[in-house]
């Protein structure tokens, strides 16, 4: 769920025409862009971060599973967190581990490092190569910019640019010479646009996101997890969309608004183009299973602890209501987890 506040925009060039992708790049992280803004995304998006502190502590458990798997020489399990926000994760995942568990935290963002986080936690542009542990990516990719493609009435799957001013959209030219060979077998690949009307979005650049991220665990396991679809579930006209007060609006590139769109994660999962590490093994399961596995479910506390134990069964109540939440199936708990070992 994302509840959007408004704001000033960042300067992207008025009625200039461009790209989805560089359009976002401005409006989300140029200067003054939606994700340079002092509040962070916390003061606009409910992710499963900050719906219930339940997440941090599966995350801490999956950490803690994963540092037993590591091999003996591996040193001091690290703790990834990729498009960190203002380090909310992070926090709750520290709090949540035995006192004693030995771990270097990073927290990876384009955004400033928040004012008073935690010292232990370093913050970084890039994730850190070489180490091992855990790198975790919550609603990450979705937010890395992606060109969008739509089939003409001539058959041919063109370039969808847009007005960074207004969001007016015109189509430009085919894929293929307007963003070479590797979006149009990308697209060809994943996302094949059938009819005239139909749009994709162009996942080439968060398959290498996600690819250069995985590249750098040395041992352990690489999750993503995000509002996603595969192959047999693409929407047939995208997904683009903008966010503004907790309502989906219009997405329009000027820094007003999120502008964010489902990630086809199947082709995040397998490997990339030609010159990029093939990806290890990969799952992918929903939230709701993968919390599941990790001690959360939204069952409600047996009726005699309301007897027996009343302070107890209202603890057990309340938290059954936020498991309920991050698994719900046409919400949180449909979410998918992209999970990948090294090696
Ligand atoms: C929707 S927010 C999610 C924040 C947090 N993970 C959560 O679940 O609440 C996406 C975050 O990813 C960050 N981000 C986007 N691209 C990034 C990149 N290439 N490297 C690091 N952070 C990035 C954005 O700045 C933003 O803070």
């Amino acid at each position: 769920m994302r509840v959007m506040n408004n704001g000033a925009g960042a300067s992207g060039g008025g009625g200039e025409w461009r790209g989805w992708r560089a359009a976002t790049e401005t409006a989300l992280y140029g200067p003054g862009g939606f994700y340079h803004r002092p509040e962070g995304p916390a003061g606009h998006f409910r992710t499963s971060v900050h719906a219930s502190g339940l997440f941090a502590t599966a995350v801490a458990r999956l950490l803690t599973d994963t540092a037993r798997s590591l091999p003996p020489d591996a040193g001091v399990p690290a703790f990834v967190d990729v498009g960190a926000g203002r380090g909310e994760l992070l926090t709750g995942v520290l709090a949540a581990l035995p006192p004693d568990f030995p771990v270097r935290a990073y927290g990876v963002e384009r955004a400033a490092r928040p004012e008073g986080l935690d010292p232990r936690i370093e913050w970084v542009p890039e994730p850190p190569e070489g180490v091992s542990g855990l790198l975790f990516a919550n609603e990450w990719l979705d937010n890395v910019p992606v060109d969008v493609a739509e089939m003409a009435g001539d058959g041919v799957a063109r370039l969808v640019e847009v007005r960074v001013a207004d969001g007016a959209e015109r189509l430009g030219a085919p894929v293929a010479d307007a963003l070479g060979a590797a979006d149009a077998r990308w697209l060809e690949r994943w996302w094949p646009l059938r009819e005239p009307g139909e749009r994709a979005e162009i996942g080439r650049p968060r398959d290498e996101a996600w690819a250069r991220a995985v590249g750098t665990l040395r041992a352990g396991l690489a999750v993503a997890v995000d509002y996603a679809h595969t192959l047999d579930s693409r929407p047939s006209f995208g997904s683009l969309t903008g966010f503004r007060e907790g309502r989906e609006v219009r997405p329009v590139p000027d820094g007003s608004c999120d502008i964010t769109a489902h990630v086809a994660l199947d082709a995040c999962a397998l490997p990339g183009p030609p010159g990029l590490p093939g990806l290890p093994q990969a799952e992918l399961i929903t939230q709701r299973e993968a919390l599941r596995r990790l001690g959360v479910s939204g069952e409600r506390p047996p009726l005699t602890l309301a007897s027996s134990d009343p302070a107890a069964y209202l603890r057990a109540l309340s938290c059954a209501g936020e498991a309920a939440e991050l698994t719900a199936p046409g919400g949180l708990g449909g979410f998918l987890w992209l999970l990948q070992r090294v090696p």
